[in-house]
């Protein structure tokens, strides 16, 4: 089966309006969570320094209005049937729940807890460890169609420590941190673990559909749908992740062995 992967440097806010009506099957979102500081906090018993990226700093409204917009020219290119999934930490999910509840036809199926089972120590000692990241998905009905879950899948396919192998898949996933190996080809400071993807792409999505990611980063949703079947549509602001995003997919392509179509537009 032929895949094409869309690669689009730029604003989402922009691009996302080039995109037809009801034209992806699945949207994965994981986007600015609103918590750098313009000065990293550090810790002298570790290198990991907090999140001070220019992409990742809004005011209170110009934070709100962003996701406003983002969500609803998601809801817009999906199609009746399609799915959103978003990403957050407590320090955006709840803004894009009460968006996606009040403001879209959007339905929220499940609320989904990324455990990490080796997530960061807290640097203050003054609140207990973040150890999960949070994830909504939601559907697009109407029409006569209903959202894609691939049951039989998700209970053969999605397990680990939480969730035992062909049992029913708990809401809780248990997945490591991103490991070195998926670090391969450059540095992202948000890379997402490619099993998170997988999970996802696998509940929600046939062979042949199409995934648009707005916040595409270092590539991890198309080189994943890539290896899995699925068309890719993925779009970044900031052109230095392109050479990663490029470096993520030539691999991903070769373990096919099959025909795949990777457009970049600059
Ligand atoms: C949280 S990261 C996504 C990381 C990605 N999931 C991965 O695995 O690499 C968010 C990304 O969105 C990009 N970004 C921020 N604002 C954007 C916008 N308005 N349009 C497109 N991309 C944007 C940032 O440059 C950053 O790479």
């Amino acid at each position: 089966m032929k895949t094409t992967h869309k690669i689009i440097i730029g604003d989402a806010l922009e691009k996302l309006k080039e995109i037809p009506d009801e034209s992806v099957d699945l949207v994965f979102a994981d986007p600015p969570y609103n918590m750098s500081k313009k000065k990293g906090l550090g810790w002298k018993y570790s290198k990991h320094v907090t999140m001070q990226e220019g992409w990742d700093i809004f005011t209170k409204d110009e934070f709100f209005q962003f996701n406003v917009k983002w969500i609803k020219e998601c809801m817009r290119v999906l199609r009746h049937g399609g799915s959103l999934w978003v990403c957050g930490s407590f320090h955006n999910i709840y803004q894009l729940g009460h968006i996606i509840q009040n403001f879209t036809d959007l339905k929220v199926n499940n609320h989904i807890v990324w455990f990490k089972p080796n997530a960061q120590p807290n640097i203050t000692c003054r609140f207990f460890t973040e150890s999960a990241e949070h994830l909504i998905w939601a559907s697009k009905n109407g029409n006569g169609m209903r959202w894609t879950f691939n049951y039989e899948d998700t209970k053969n396919q999605i397990y680990d420590d939480i969730n035992p192998k062909g049992k029913q898949t708990r809401n809780v996933w248990s997945i490591p941190l991103t490991p070195k190996k998926e670090k391969w080809a450059g540095e992202h400071p948000t890379q997402k673990p490619e099993e998170l993807l997988r999970r996802i792409i696998l509940a929600c999505t046939k062979p042949g559909e199409t995934v648009l990611d707005p916040f595409v980063g270092s590539g991890t949703t198309s080189a994943v749908a890539l290896t899995m079947r699925r068309n890719s549509v993925g779009i970044e602001k900031e052109e230095k992740y392109l050479k990663v995003i490029e470096k993520r997919l030539k691999p991903a392509q070769k373990t096919l062995n099959e025909e795949v179509n990777i457009q970049i537009f600059n």
